[in-house]
């Protein structure tokens, strides 16, 4: 486990130290019409993407950035190690080589899917990309797709906090100056409300379960029995107790210089719930909402995030 998350805190700190030496106009590229950072991301490995095959036992974790990401892959490690337990007969159950490839499908290196294709089941895979963007095996193999959304002020603020505490993405001076390029189409990893609008016609799929980061934090044993029960991992009240508690934001953060290294503490911020009520003025909300509204109002993912109770002021 430590030696699989050293690889992880490694290629973090790597590209946090090229990107240091980095003009803040050379930090992302655009690929498809979609910006992405460099220190993380490359055409080539965009390219070498499509060769993954994926399997009908894979977890796929969607989620844009900002999501709670980190928090759900926890979940789903947790998941996998105590089923994997079982079907060992309670032997060891990490397996240190399906942990060393970096969670997130789109970073690596171009042969990370040739070495991801020989790894036994059940892989974990994290993703902040558009559907279209996914190698086309995870639709056509019916992979599980675990879909995180959250809602779009706290991503925005999550992200603007994030931005400026992370080299690899541009920073910004003021938050206003940051709410303009999120509006406007400038962050790594596309337009959120695009995001939301193109895995909306996802949301009905037989392989696709959508959580939000705010039903999880609310009732996280309920969450993560849903999850369980999606992917069909059969949990005992202890083994689903104990995933829930190492799980929460207190723990997570608590062991994050072990899992995450010095990253640790730009990742876990604060994580709750209406941190944007200190960010937001009053014209940001109206345009905000007018933007959600035009996007996502009126569709499933639209209603499954609640806008009214967690995003009016
Ligand atoms: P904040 O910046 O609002 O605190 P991602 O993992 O997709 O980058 O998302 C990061 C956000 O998830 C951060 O939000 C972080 O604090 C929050 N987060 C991480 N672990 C969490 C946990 N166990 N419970 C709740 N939120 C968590």
């Amino acid at each position: 486990m430590e030696k699989s998350r050293k690889k992880f805190t490694d290629i973090i700190d790597k590209a946090i130290a090229a990107a240091n030496k980095m003009d803040r106009d050379e930090l992302l590229f655009s690929y498809k019409g979609i910006l992405y950072p460099i220190a993380f991301c490359s055409p080539e490995v965009f390219r070498a993407m499509e060769s993954l095959e994926a399997r009908s036992d894979d977890i796929i974790l969607a989620g844009y950035p900002k999501s709670g990401t980190n928090w759900l892959g926890q979940i789903l490690s947790d998941l996998v190690a105590i089923s994997e337990k079982k079907i060992q007969n309670e032997e060891s159950s990490m397996n240190d080589e399906e942990l060393e490839e970096f969670p997130y499908l789109e970073m690596g290196d171009t042969g990370k899917y040739e070495r991801m294709n020989k790894l036994p089941p059940r892989r974990i895979v994290f993703t902040h990309l558009l559907p279209e963007n996914l190698p086309s095996s995870i639709f056509k193999n019916k992979a599980k797709i675990l879909l995180l959304i959250r809602n779009p002020k706290d991503v925005a603020t999550s992200f603007y906090h994030f931005s400026n505490g992370m080299s690899p993405l541009p920073s910004y001076e003021t938050w206003d100056d940051f709410f303009i390029a999120f509006m406007t189409k400038k962050m790594p990893w596309g337009c959120y409300f695009e995001y939301l609008s193109k895995w909306n016609k996802y949301a009905d799929d037989e392989n696709v379960m959508t959580i939000t980061y705010e039903e999880l934090k609310e009732n996280p044993v309920l969450g993560v029995k849903n999850i369980a029960a999606f992917f069909g991992i059969s949990l005992t009240e202890k083994e689903l107790q104990t995933v829930v508690e190492r799980s929460s934001f207190q723990s997570m953060k608590k062991n994050s210089q072990k899992t995450h290294g010095a990253f640790g503490n730009i990742l876990f911020r604060k994580g709750g719930v209406s941190d944007w009520k200190n960010l937001f003025n009053e014209d940001q909300n109206e345009k905000m909402d007018k933007a959600f509204e035009e996007h996502v109002g009126g569709t499933k993912l639209g209603a499954k995030l609640k806008y009214e109770v967690y995003c009016k002021a």
